[in-house]
């Protein structure tokens, strides 16, 4: 058992994602009910951000229960005993609670035995962030097979009341399993970047160390995200274009070398002008937010899960993934898709 916790440097150099899932809460809350709530509208709504619906967990429902179901998931399409995990990462800026980590509950829920376990919070980049650090954890040889998942209850700190912020956010949870290999799979390049000067652009101010919750605190809605939506967007497509052009060209590509582009689904004018930056035409772009709103560390891989399931990528085909959020933090990294053939 400890044996496979030895990290050794090995010929096995690369990290495939050998299986995926996803999963989001039953509940779909329409643009047009929360125009019933507060002053909004659909058509508002849409031609800002491109979303029609989004998923908001219900009582009862927490980060790692769809976590836990995503990486189910994920195993049984890998076709690996959950026995054969030795590290889970929960990418989350949500966590069940404050500690102990959500990825030690999710690991309990799937009977992970003796695996390493934590979370990494990078916000709606965590995705990224994460699979930058498991294909390290492979690639130095401290872990053989990994589950990574990016799972978010952002409705959590939504005041329903917000205009500016309610409408933008959804729940969810997508998985990945990835194992070890002397194949070029998986993660080839990668860029990190993050800029706290700027944390204030977009954050939750109580709750933590830093302003504990009083019912002072309570009674302002402190407890709930803020953001400076314009600036966020100015950034977000600055960041995300530079990053994505840095790592195509880190990976010795060119962007007509990527089949597939998934950026964070945020608002689709940021998209767009992400592809517009990176002259991609729309069908090399991955969209979903229009059902699922900004689900934040979860919106990478359960837009990889519906670009796979939709057979929008096959094995041998790059795929760009590119994501930015609070913190800030942004980031890029290009896999070759498909499993390992032995
Ligand atoms: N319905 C109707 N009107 C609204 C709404 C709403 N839901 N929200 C704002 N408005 C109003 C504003 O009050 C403003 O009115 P005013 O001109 O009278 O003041 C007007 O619409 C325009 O507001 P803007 O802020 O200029 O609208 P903008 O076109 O910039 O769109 C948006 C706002 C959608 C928030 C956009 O700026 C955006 O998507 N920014 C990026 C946000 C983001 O991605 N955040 C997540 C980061 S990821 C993470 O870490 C979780």
């Amino acid at each position: 058992m400890y044996d496979r916790k030895v990290a050794r440097v090995s010929r096995e150099r690369y990290a495939a994602v050998i299986g995926w899932g996803m999963a989001v809460p039953n509940r779909v809350v329409t643009n047009d009910d929360l125009a019933q709530r507060i002053d909004t509208s659909d058509e508002w709504i849409r031609t800002r951000t491109g979303i029609r619906e989004r998923r908001v967990a219900g009582p009862g429902e927490s980060t790692s229960t769809f976590a836990t179901a995503a990486g189910r998931e994920a195993l049984e399409m890998a076709g690996v005993s959950p026995a054969t995990i030795d590290t889970v990462i929960v990418a989350t800026c949500t966590p069940d609670r404050p500690f102990p980590a959500t990825a030690c509950t999710v690991q309990a829920n799937l009977q992970i035995p003796r695996a390493t376990a934590f979370d990494l919070a990078a916000a709606c980049s965590g995705f990224v962030y994460g699979l930058t650090v498991a294909t390290s954890l492979i690639k130095s040889g401290v872990s053989r097979r990994l589950l990574l998942i990016g799972a978010d209850i952002f409705t959590h700190y939504i005041n329903w009341n917000d205009r500016n912020t309610c409408v933008l956010f959804g729940d969810g949870a997508g998985a990945v399993v990835l194992e070890a290999t002397d194949e070029p799979l998986g993660l080839i390049a990668s860029n990190l970047s993050a800029d706290g000067n700027l944390e204030d652009l977009m954050a939750v101010d109580a709750g933590g160390t830093r302003m504990p919750l009083t019912a002072e605190l309570l009674a302002e809605g402190r407890q709930y995200v803020y953001m400076n939506g314009r600036e966020i967007f100015k950034h977000a497509v600055r960041e995300m274009s530079e990053s994505a052009l840095h790592v195509v060209q880190a990976a010795g590509l060119t962007i007509d070398d990527i089949a597939l582009v998934i950026p964070h689904q945020a608002n689709v004018r940021i998209i767009d002008a992400v592809a517009r930056r990176l002259e991609l035409p729309p069908e090399r772009v991955m969209i979903n937010l229009d059902r699922y709103g900004n689900t934040s560390a979860a919106s990478i891989p359960i837009a990889l899960y519906e670009a796979a399931q939709q057979e929008r990528i096959k094995a041998g085909d790059y795929v760009l993934m590119t994501a930015f959020g609070g913190g800030l933090t942004w980031g890029s990294g290009i896999v070759r898709w498909g499993r390992p053939s032995r």
